[in-house]
């Protein structure tokens, strides 16, 4: 029976450890060991991570990989992703590859807005509100001029603010709904405080106005927060060729494939179970290069799913077609990021691969990481409409397997050999390794 604990945050480290070992653990000397096991020897980079959030005991390990070749709007890159599973890396490389040969990847962005809102409530109606907002909206502005002069002097800052009347779906709610650029910075920080700011402006000339009744001066401001809904902070990335060059060979034609590739999106446009799946696989690129650059996923996965909902059901973020001759396969997807401010500045692997990425604007790194999401999705579909997933997958997974019964370096080599031409599966690589195992001893 577990138990709870008050003053747990003021505890040092250690002490939490202890806690936490003696708490939970039957063999407490050895969930500690696993714990400091992952400490950095480099007193001050463990510091630095144990500072980035609170309650902070060990280290929680994820691979960085790169996926090579790239070639994006005709520059070069290798994209760094971290990510936990098998076959990514090496989908998003062969992906990589195969656009190499065929003009490489083109991307643009299309827009970069960002939203905040004030929810409120009011008691009155939106004609008496309206001519107050109006009156209000450049005090709105000028009083938070301290938190946005900088970012203003480099071209960003507040674009507008708007009154949105949403009584009609919740008694007495309005809102102010404002949009923002915010340059290279991710701006969550930035427009948080922004809209507090607002918020405050908001009350007190409630508070003085004249026009307003008793009731309707005392507006309840219930938040202010940004949106992670970021339909116009959107990039495009695309792929294409002529239909011929996507043959690789003999046994499938570049008219069949598209064909077949083709229908696999069209079914993910129209099947909210297929979608889903179809997205995650988008995603799995996309979350890789998020986390590696030190952006937010959890915003980012919110907002893009939304936006594959836009329409009232959930859908494709990828689309296919042939015209001409010639196949398209492209993604327009919402992507707020940062290259300053947040990790990118802190965390050393952070700030190595956005090097790796040539130090991206945020703007570039939007094109990037769309680039990952589609060619994560096109070395999916590839595979699940020609030789079915299982091959590719289970061949990454051995390792996996073989590391979870501890195989040692000549255990691993013989049987990666043996599974070049034999069916992988758990049973089987147990099977094999037991059997090695047990001709070992003889
Ligand atoms: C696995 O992580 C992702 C896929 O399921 C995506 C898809 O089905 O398109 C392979």
């Amino acid at each position: 029976m577990s138990k709870s604990i008050s003053g747990f945050s003021k505890l040092s480290k250690s002490k939490k450890i202890d806690w936490i070992v003696s708490t939970y653990f039957s063999n407490a000397e050895s969930a500690k060991n696993i714990l400091i096991q992952y400490w950095n020897n480099n007193e001050k980079l463990q510091q630095l991570h144990d500072e980035f959030i609170e309650n902070t005991i060990t280290n929680y390990y994820l691979p960085l990989g790169v996926a090579p070749n790239f070639l994006i709007n005709d520059k070069l890159y290798t994209i760094p992703m971290a990510i936990e599973e098998s076959s990514v890396v090496a989908a998003a490389s062969k992906a990589a590859k195969f656009w190499l040969e065929r003009g490489g990847f083109k991307t643009k962005v299309i827009s970069t807005t960002k939203i905040g809102q004030v929810h409120f409530k009011f008691s009155g109606n939106i004609n008496t509100l309206q001519p107050f907002f109006n009156a209000l909206k450049p005090k709105l502005i000028e009083e938070s001029s301290d938190i946005t002069k900088n970012m203003t002097k480099r071209g960003g800052g507040i674009l507008d603010i708007e009154l949105r009347d949403k009584t009609a779906e919740l008694e007495n709610y309005y809102q102010l709904h404002a949009s923002f650029e915010t340059l290279d910075a991710m701006g969550a920080n930035f427009i948080n405080s922004c809209l507090e700011q607002f918020a405050k402006t908001l009350k007190s000339e409630a508070l003085k106005h004249q026009g307003f009744s008793e009731d309707e001066r005392g507006i309840d401001v219930i938040m202010s927060i940004l949106s992670n809904y970021v339909p116009d902070c959107l990039v495009r990335a695309e792929v294409s060729c002529p239909v011929e060059d996507l043959s690789e060979n003999k046994a499938l034609s570049g008219e069949a494939f598209a064909h077949k590739f083709i229908e696999a999106v069209n079914i993910a446009e129209i099947e909210p179970f297929r979608a889903v799946t179809h997205n995650k696989g988008v995603m799995n690129g996309i979350d890789a290069v998020i986390l590696a650059t030190g952006n937010d996923f959890r915003a980012v996965e919110a907002g893009v799913h939304a936006y594959a909902s836009r329409h009232g059901r959930y859908s494709s973020l990828t689309h296919a077609k042939v015209e001409d001759g010639i196949f398209t396969f492209w993604t327009e997807i919402p992507l707020a990021l940062g290259t300053v401010g947040g990790l990118t500045g802190l965390h050393p692997l952070v700030k190595l691969s956005l090097e790796m990425l040539h130090n991206p604007s945020a703007k570039e790194l939007m094109q990037i990481v769309a680039v990952a999401g589609l060619a994560q999705n096109f070395a999916a579909l590839r595979s699940l409409t020609t030789t079915g997933i299982q091959q590719g997958h289970m061949k990454m997974h051995l390792m996996n397997i073989l590391n979870q019964f501890e195989a040692n370096t000549d255990e691993k080599e013989v049987l990666t050999a043996h599974f070049k031409n034999n069916t992988v599966s758990h049973s089987a690589v147990t099977e094999a390794l037991n059997k090695l195992r047990v001709d070992g001893e003889k």
